[in-house]
């Protein structure tokens, strides 16, 4: 026995409908794609032209200092020129910016104007209280509609924001902070989660015991719940909002296309957090393109992108790309389950949703419910899906199309990391899919998979995923740590000049790439190389296993044996004829190198809140070694 082929079924194709086709910004992906290849700095450049620039670049792309790429060298521009400032100029000004839903069910809508001026008046307070361009402002808060204002406000007055998730600890809050090296933090006084609240202001208060670089704190008032306020360092965010100071009217920066725009630490599962720096000029021009060619952005669109503004896939694709196309973006604050499995599908109907955006984690959470849920509800405006964070299973895949696409909305499974700022790998509309591959590279991208030495590997082969030019979002550097920049994405592949991606994937015969997960992630077992999401993907699959995840650990005769860890479906028990079931399925459906030496059935898995498994957890607890540093686990 040679290589065993793990690849999932690559003759299950799903093609676009002609009207899917008809409707897209980019009916031919091959052309644009010739048109990339024929000269990608041109390419970018006339994106680049569909926005506004105070002044225009005199150089497209700079590679002098390799890997420190410069984009639009010489431009001038601030990022919320585009996404606010030329908006109200236009009949724009009146449309829906922003509607956002409150978990206990209240719900408030800004038009661009709106948004313009909630902006302006906190840009203003942070600008009263001594932030200046350059300076960091850390923001540490649920999903409500001051998150956005407080992104926008740092932009708009050449800070650099800096945005932790609200269910970080307050270790990792203050490890960022310092960090960072923020001036000013804004939070709230807490968040709403499946009925109850987060003590958001509470965690603050200690990070901010820790951090002596933090000299005033704006809190926002949510949940009403008592909070401690240090006078002179805390303020309400509803009492600055009627001081002279904040007019709704304000100067909007003018930055370097090069300024760094925010900073946004990677939930990395080993290591010290890493700052991605991302800038105004480069970051605007991709973040726009991708989301207006892969999900078909229209004006009278619905768009929601289920996912947390503290994480990349909010702030490319909540906050600045769409308010860049002068979409309608939805934003929803509370667990997808809460009052009943039914939320989200509610309020698809609700509000005439036209575009989801999700992660695999939580398509198979709603899967767990049955159909019964989202039948009851009328899902008919939905025109486009889309998925990111992980490798989807086919089976997971299948049922979205299924039952929330009613097989007539195309998946769009997007491949990108915090690094890259917007989509690398993922279809367009108009691209027929295939379940569980993130497919073909966007327009102006080249990714391959390549060998230990660079060599491209040949369909079928496992490789490492890389990036073979730059692109206009990518990471800069590591903030304050330019050599761990290079040491991590650069010194891999340092002759070549390739971006390392961390990731280990195939292609097909079609060119079709299919991502199998981090490279910590493999496990080689015999020898044989094994995708975690392969060998979940498999558990996955049997209709007693709602979620899975599978670590390798070291075996004398093997190398490695694979662990399993299973959360059943309601109704199912786990015992050792179910144990015995799983394998012999597994045998089929993976191959019996990738049957698990050991299962067990759990009830919740360690995830970060991004929503991936942390392995490295599982692993430390199946060795008995120390579970290091949890400060990126879901609570
Ligand atoms: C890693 C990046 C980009 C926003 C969310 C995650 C994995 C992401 C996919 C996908 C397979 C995916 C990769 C990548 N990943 N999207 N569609 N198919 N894997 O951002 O936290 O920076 O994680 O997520 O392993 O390297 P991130």
């Amino acid at each position: 026995m040679s290589e065993l082929d793990f690849s999932p079924p690559t003759s299950e194709w799903y093609y676009p409908s002609d009207e899917i086709i008809q409707h897209a910004h980019v009916p031919d992906y091959e052309a644009v794609v010739r048109e990339a290849e024929a000269d990608f700095e041109a390419f970018w450049a006339k994106r680049a032209e569909q926005l506004e620039w105070y002044e225009k670049w005199h150089t497209v792309l700079d590679s002098s200092d390799a890997p420190f790429y410069k984009w639009f060298v010489g431009g001038k521009t601030n990022i919320a020129l585009n996404a606010l400032d030329r908006h109200v100029k236009t009949w724009r000004r009146n449309k829906v910016a922003l509607i956002w839903e409150g978990e206990p069910g209240d719900h408030l809508s800004f038009t661009y104007w709106r948004l313009w001026q909630e902006t302006n008046r906190f840009a203003n307070i942070l600008r009263g209280m001594g932030v200046k361009k350059g300076d960091r402002v850390m923001i540490y808060m649920g999903r409500i509609p001051e998150i956005v204002f407080a992104m926008l406000a740092c932009a708009k007055i050449g800070a650099i924001h800096s945005v932790v998730y609200g269910g970080f600890s307050e270790q990792a809050l203050a490890d960022r902070i310092a960090d960072a090296q923020a001036k000013v933090l804004v939070t709230a006084d807490g968040a709403w989660l499946r009925g109850k609240t987060v003590n958001l202001k509470e965690i603050a208060d200690v990070a901010i015991q820790r951090s002596p670089s933090i000299q005033s704190v704006i809190v926002v008032k949510r949940t009403g719940q008592e909070v401690y306020m240090e006078s002179g360092r805390d303020f309400w965010y509803h009492d600055l909002i009627n001081l002279p100071i904040a007019s709704t009217v304000c100067e909007t920066e003018v930055m370097d296309a090069e300024d760094p725009l925010f900073i946004l630490y990677t939930s990395g599962t080993t290591g010290k957090p890493k700052g991605v720096v991302h800038t105004h000029g480069g970051y605007q021009v991709y973040t726009s393109t991708t989301l207006e060619w892969v999900f078909d952005i229209k004006d009278d669109d619905r768009w929601w992108c289920a996912a947390d503004p503290g994480w990349i896939t909010g702030h490319s694709y909540i906050v600045y790309a769409p308010l860049i196309l002068g979409a309608t973006s939805f934003m929803y604050e509370g667990a997808p389950t809460y009052p009943y499995p039914n939320r989200w599908w509610k309020m698809i109907e609700y509000y005439g949703i036209t575009i989801l955006y999700t992660a695999p984690t939580a398509i198979r959470g709603l899967m767990r419910f049955g159909d019964a849920w989202p039948e009851r509800h009328d899902l008919s405006s939905l025109r486009l899906l889309g998925s990111v964070g992980e490798p989807i299973n086919p089976e997971a895949w299948r049922w979205f199309y299924r039952v929330i696409g009613k097989e007539k909305c195309p998946i769009m499974d997007t491949w990108w990391q915090t690094e890259t700022g917007g989509f690398v790998i993922t279809p367009l509309p108009s691209v027929p899919l295939k379940p569980g591959s993130a497919t073909r590279p966007f327009p102006g991208m080249s990714v391959d998979v390549v060998d230990e030495e660079g060599n491209s590997c040949p369909p079928g082969q496992d490789g490492y995923l890389v990036i073979k030019r730059p692109w206009p979002s990518m990471l800069r550097t590591v903030y304050g740590d330019p050599q761990r920049y290079i040491d991590q994405y650069w010194s891999r592949y340092a002759e070549q000049g390739w971006y390392f991606a961390g990731d280990s994937a195939r292609k097909d015969e079609d060119g079709y790439i299919w991502v199998i997960g981090r490279v910590d992630d493999v496990i080689k077992v015999s020898g044989y190389r094994l995708g975690t999401a392969e060998v979940e993907s498999g558990l996955v699959s049997h209709p007693a296993v709602a979620e899975a995840a599978v670590i390798g650990v070291p075996d004398e005769l093997r190398g490695n044996v694979i662990y399993a860890y299973c959360i059943l479906v309601q109704g199912y028990e786990g015992n050792e004829q179910l144990e015995q079931e799983l394998k012999e399925h597994i045998r089929h459906e993976v191959g019996p190198i990738a049957v698990p030496a050991k299962i067990e059935f759990v009830q919740s898995l360690p995830k970060t809140r991004s929503g991936k498994i942390m392995r490295r957890v599982l692993k430390a607890r199946a060795l008995g070694l120390p579970e290091g540093d949890l400060s990126t686990l879901e609570g």
